[in-house]
């Protein structure tokens, strides 16, 4: 039988998308995702009830957020969000965070579900929390539940994630959905993952380590459009202007071409198996996914945002029942 403790690497923490084993995701996370559709469109599950969870979100968000509040509702356990806590805690008057977080297990909550300005904000929180804590978002870091419903929605749609041709485009230093994506996908036999990002915005060492250590083949580009025929997923970011990104369209290095948007030409050179994703929000000024291409039938954004719902409500069981 499998135990809690067997589950994933640092149980029961959620704080990297290095824990996870594909046996684990294939068997158990992705199926209870699944199953959680039907649980979702009844609204009439209770196998949460009685457990209460606090969000701590220090960034802004719409999906995570959201997501994990009607993860909550639907399952029958109650979210609580008292605001943005840098606002609204008393770390407005100096606490510290760890504090904090020894206050918030003092409660009566079961699990705290953060998003932090900083990088290793969540795995501080885990080094004083007795209750489970749940990475939303770390920085520039990592942010696990999303790279969890990527590989769900790239499982769904293709089939399979073993021999699939990935390109994680965009914003190559400050995306932490980039960052985790790879990390989880480093767990299946990928075909190939390829890069592709401005000239002089390379994917980090820790990343590259990662890759080599697993053995996963990978290499860097800049033109989407010349990759689109190999590729079975692009999964498009936006430029992390509030990380001090400037917009990724331009280069410093006269000739070389730039394409790390979806465009006409991408779309058409795309095997008609591939498909499009986005962790979202896009860019409406930067236009790397323009709206014109919305209902694309390889466009599957919004599937994703279904499924992040799905695999919230799935880790939520699993941690809390
Ligand atoms: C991402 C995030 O917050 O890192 N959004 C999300 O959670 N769906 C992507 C982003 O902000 O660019």
């Amino acid at each position: 039988m499998i135990t809690s403790a067997d589950r994933w690497q640092g149980w029961p923490h959620v704080l990297s998308g290095k824990q996870f084993d594909r046996c684990f995701l294939e068997r158990e996370l992705f199926p209870l995702a699944g199953e959680m559709n039907n649980a979702a469109q009844t609204r009439d599950c209770d196998f949460l009830k009685g457990k209460r969870v606090r969000l701590l979100f220090y960034e802004p968000s719409e999906r995570t957020l959201d997501s994990f509040v009607s993860a909550c509702d639907l399952l029958g356990a109650k979210s609580v969000w008292l605001g943005d806590p840098a606002i609204f805690s008393s770390q407005a008057k100096g606490e510290s965070f760890a504090d904090m977080i020894r206050v918030v297990n003092r409660y009566e909550y079961d699990a705290i579900v953060i998003r932090s300005k900083e990088v290793g904000g969540a795995a501080k929180a885990a080094e004083v929390s007795q209750i489970p804590i749940v990475n939303a978002g770390d920085g520039s870091g990592e942010h696990p539940t999303q790279a969890l419903l990527d590989a769900f929605t790239i499982h769904r749609s293709l089939g399979q994630i073993d021999g699939v041709r990935i390109a994680l485009v965009g914003d190559l230093v400050y995306s932490r959905t980039i960052r985790s994506l790879a990390f989880l996908l480093a767990q299946w036999k990928v075909g190939h993952i390829l890069f592709v990002g401005p000239v002089n915005w390379k994917i980090g060492d820790d990343v590259r380590g990662h890759l080599e250590e697993k053995g996963v083949s990978y290499s860097e580009g800049y033109d989407l459009e010349e990759v689109a025929p190999q590729v079975d997923v692009v999964y498009l970011t936006r430029a992390q202007t509030e990380r001090g990104n400037l917009p990724l369209r331009y280069t410093d290095v006269p000739g070389q071409k730039v394409c790390v948007t979806l465009t006409q030409a991408v779309l058409e050179k795309m095997p008609d198996h591939a498909r499009v994703l986005h962790p979202l929000p896009r860019n409406d000024q930067f236009r790397e996914l323009p709206e014109e291409f919305t209902d694309n039938p390889k466009v599957i954004i919004f599937d994703q945002v279904r499924n992040g719902l799905l695999i919230r409500m799935a880790l939520l069981r699993m941690l809390l029942e």
